[in-house]
């Protein structure tokens, strides 16, 4: 190795700059191939730098963001749920909301798309540069009683008022258990006007004081919730079943069944 080459790696790695310390000699061989000028390889080099810096910027935070699996906005086809308008989604997925500290919430039955969405309109959310935390609504009221019981709560709001867009999937499938609600409740007044939120929900949003099993609390969590909301009813049927049906293996839902 000569003084030059160690110096480079020596100034490359103080500015931060791994790629270029790394792929230098290469990037240069292709600047060459392209016959770029002295500025065209300049910018070609930083360029480079930029986007690996947010390829890895995006990769960490998805893992941060603990989703549950891979699902895209590509991958999901309009077509087959007709309940959902696609330029509202591609709205969305622009994060506005996000930025506003909105509330968005889907709510419908089954398999009709509601996790597949709040898990891509996530991945978007980060895309934009948006911490995203994903949770499902039953680990959210456990950890918060636990940090309750054991005088930890303010620690464990922090947390989960700290990303930009919390996502609370599946929330009210299960009956909050008592003194549950005004722990969320506290969750919420906390990110109001502070951070966004997504929720999914076989409920709507009308049944949620029974979900809540407190009147009272309900009202004055859905009052902050929905002060800046986007709802989106899903109908129709369980994607999840739809080939299964298709092939005969599964009947209709119930309430298509003529009895
Ligand atoms: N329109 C769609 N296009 C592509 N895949 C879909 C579509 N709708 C649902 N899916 C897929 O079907 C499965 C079930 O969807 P999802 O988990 O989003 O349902 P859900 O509404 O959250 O249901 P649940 O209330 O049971 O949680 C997932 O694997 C999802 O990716
Ligand atoms: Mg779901």
């Amino acid at each position: 190795m000569t003084f030059e080459h160690d110096e480079m790696q020596q100034l490359l790695t103080r500015l931060r700059l791994p790629l270029l310390r790394d792929q230098l000699d290469n990037l240069l061989d292709e600047a060459t191939r392209q016959d770029l000028t002295l500025r065209e390889t300049v910018q070609f080099l930083l360029q480079a730098e930029v986007r690996q810096k947010d390829q890895r910027r995006v990769a960490m935070a998805i893992k941060i963001a603990h989703f549950p699996a891979v699902r895209t906005l590509d991958g999901f086809d309009f077509k087959a749920q007709t309940a959902v308008d696609p330029k509202q989604i591609r709205e969305l997925a622009v994060s506005r909301w996000v930025a506003n500290g909105d509330t968005v919430l889907f709510q419908g039955p089954p398999g009709v798309g509601k996790t597949h969405l709040a898990i891509a309109l996530g991945r978007e959310a980060i895309f934009k540069g948006y911490s995203t935390l994903f949770v499902s609504g039953t680990k959210l009221l456990t950890e918060l009683s636990a940090a309750h019981a054991e005088g930890r709560l303010n620690e464990r709001i922090r947390h989960f008022g700290k990303p930009k867009l919390l996502i609370i999937d599946e929330l009210g499938y299960l009956p909050f258990e008592a003194n549950a609600a005004h722990l969320f409740f506290q969750l919420v007044s906390y990110r109001y006007e502070r951070g966004a939120m997504l929720a999914t929900s076989n409920r709507a949003v009308g049944e949620w004081g029974h979900v809540f099993g407190d009147p009272v609390v309900a009202t004055a969590i859905l009052d902050r919730l929905l002060h800046h909301s986007h709802i989106i009813t899903i109908r129709g049927d369980s994607y999840r079943l739809r080939k299964k049906r298709q092939s005969g293996l599964v009947r209709k839902t119930p309430e298509h069944v003529n009895v």
